[in-house]
Parts: structure tokens; sequence; C-alpha cells
């Protein structure tokens, strides 16, 4: 039986990740205004809330997302051409990019993903249903970082990063995020899922929906923080707060304290005055010709997208153009 073959990137020391993890934590927990990383929210039970949330009616990314890849997949694969080798980025399940296997003649995936030993089990599975393809994991936190093994192949390959994930970066680190997507897909493409402006309400909806899983979603992040960095966070001190950022452009969520609040942990402590704010996520939205900009501006050609009927979400697709750096040794030396 054919298995996948794994990796890990960077640390992989359980024990140095979160003497890491902790030190970041309590850096964001002692800013003003406080604030914590949106990774955090994924622990066992923050990525099974999570998958509730895309169930929810409010919630429309998900859905309006794999409606546009039902509807447009094979013009998808005929605007972009085979990829041989597919990369996806935070391949979690595996259940968006298995999708694409046939369409785009698939004969390597490599799987990435900053929790590595669900991404094996979740790899295993896919491996059993598609013998032929060679598949590889890789854990890696690629969020700070996108450099490749060479293990995940020479020549072109297919960077898939659906979800509308990227929205969790500021337009700059966006920007430096494809920048090193550019030089990660090797002369191939990106396909990339981005989240639209549309109206408020919609917006504020699918971020504070009526039975209150993603308010659970956020202030389950506190319940992290306490396991991960010592801290005593009461749950019930704190409420969700989820609103739209006109002038950003961006959804943002905090955890507010209904009350004084003194939080300890080991070596330190911080007070929140009542209604003082942790910020724990931005999720940016975009305008199709911004995006398209910023796709280019990173060295994508002809960037393409599809859209749903009523251009809530779209997927873009683009080739990577000729390096467009000026002639150097070392672009010379990468090219050979
Ligand atoms: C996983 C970052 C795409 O921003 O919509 C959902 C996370 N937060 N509800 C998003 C999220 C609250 C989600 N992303």
């Amino acid at each position: 039986m054919t298995t996948p073959r794994m990796m890990q990137i960077g640390r992989d020391d359980p024990a140095a990740i979160q003497a890491e993890a902790a030190a970041e934590l309590i850096a964001g927990l002692s800013a003003t205004p406080a604030r914590v990383s949106p990774k955090y929210f994924y622990d066992a039970l923050g990525a099974r809330l999570f998958a509730a949330i895309t169930a929810l009616p409010e919630y429309y990314p998900t859905r309006t997302e794999a409606s546009i890849f039902a509807r447009e997949l094979a013009s998808m694969a005929e605007a972009l051409g085979p990829a041989h080798t597919l990369v996806d980025l935070g391949a979690g399940n595996c259940e968006k990019a298995a999708r694409l296997f046939a369409a785009f003649q698939v004969r390597r995936y490599v799987a990435v993903d900053i929790a590595a030993a669900y991404l094996r089990e979740s790899l295993t599975d896919l491996q059993r249903q598609h013998p032929a393809i060679e598949m590889l994991g890789i854990g890696l936190d690629f969020s700070t970082s996108l450099v490749l093994p060479a293990a995940a192949g020479q020549g072109p390959r297919m960077l898939f990063y659906p979800g509308s994930s990227i929205g969790n970066f500021a337009p700059d680190e966006a920007a430096a995020f494809l920048r090193q997507a550019h030089a990660a897909c090797q002369g191939g493409s990106l396909l990339i899922g981005v989240d639209l402006v549309k109206p408020v309400d919609v917006l504020e909806r699918a971020y504070d929906d009526a039975l209150g899983v993603t308010a659970a979603f956020n202030r389950n992040l506190l319940r992290h923080l306490n396991a991960l960095a010592g801290t005593n966070f009461d749950i019930a001190d704190w409420r969700h707060v989820a609103f739209f950022n006109r002038d950003a452009s961006r959804i943002e969520m905090h955890l507010e304290a209904l009350r004084t609040v003194a939080v300890r942990w080991p070596g330190g402590e911080r007070r929140f005055a009542a209604g003082e704010r942790i910020h724990t996520e931005n999720s940016c939205k975009w305008r199709i010709e911004d995006f398209a900009a910023l796709l280019v501006d990173a060295g994508f050609r002809q960037p393409r997208c599809w859209t749903d009927e009523r251009g809530w979400f779209a997927v873009f697709a683009a080739h990577a153009g000729e390096d467009l750096a000026p002639p150097s040794a070392l672009s010379a030396s990468r090219r050979g």
C-alpha cells in the first residue's frame, strides 16, 4: 500500500513550540491594545467550532466558494492548464483540493498545514482513494515564511489557497505573502479564494451569528490561552464583538471585558478595565480590481477571476510572470 510521505519544517520539538507560543501570547496580551493572533483559534475544539461556523446560514464564504468551484472547475482548468504538482496551503482535511485532482490532472499532491498530525490522518485516507497520486505532507507555519523544500518537486507548481484565509493578512502582509507565493510556484500558477466587500449587514451577521457559534469560537480562544500560556481567563468575563471597519475594509473580532478583570500568568499579570478589548482577528474584504492589482504587483500575469451571482466571493487564478527582478547572478542561477 502507498503511504504519504511526511516532513516537518521549522520547529518540531513540542516543548520549544509551546515556549515560543507562550512568549508570543504574553507579548500580545501585555500590549495596548491587547492582541492575539487568529492562528490560536484552532485548538481541537476551535477547529470543530470553525467547521460548525461553515455550516451556519449566515456564514456565506465557504458555501459560496464551493458553488463557484462546482460551477467553474472546467473553465478554471482550461484557463490554467494542467497542474501536475498541486500545493495545498492550509490543507486541513484536504477535501477542497481533492475536488481539483481530475480536472487539473494532478500527479503530485503536496499538502501543507501547521497541524501536521491531523494532516497525516487526512492524507493517509486520501492516498487510499488516489493510489496513483504521489502525496507529501509538510508540517509548516507558512504564515511567516512560505519557502517549500525541494521535496515538493521541481518544475512548475500550482499553489492552492482557498477559503479566503488571505483575509487574515493586512494588505501589506498579503502583498508580501503573494510575492513569496510567486517565488514558491516556480513559474507555475496560483488559485486563490478571496472574500469581497458587500453590504455591511451581511458581513456583520456572518461574524456574529444568531446561534452564537462565532461567539463561542472567539471566546474559546481564552481556553486555549489558558492551556498555552498558563493564564487564568474566566470565559464568563468576556463577550464577543464583531464589526465591519469600513476604513480598513475588514471585519474585526474582539473580546470585550464585561467587568474589571485581572489576568495572571506565570511571571506576570494584566488588568483590563470593563469595556477594554483584546483584538483577536481581522478578516479583510477585497474589491476585485484591488486584488487583481495586488496579484500583478506580486509578479503574477493576467489574473482572471470567477465569482457568484451576488458578487460576494471570488476565486482568482493567475500564472507566474517572468522574473521581474533585473538580471543578477541570483536570478540567473535560480532560473538555470
Ligand atoms: C478562516 C480566516 C477565512 O475570516 O472568515 C470565521 C475565520 N473567523 N468566522 C474568516 C473566521 C470568524 C475565517 N477564515
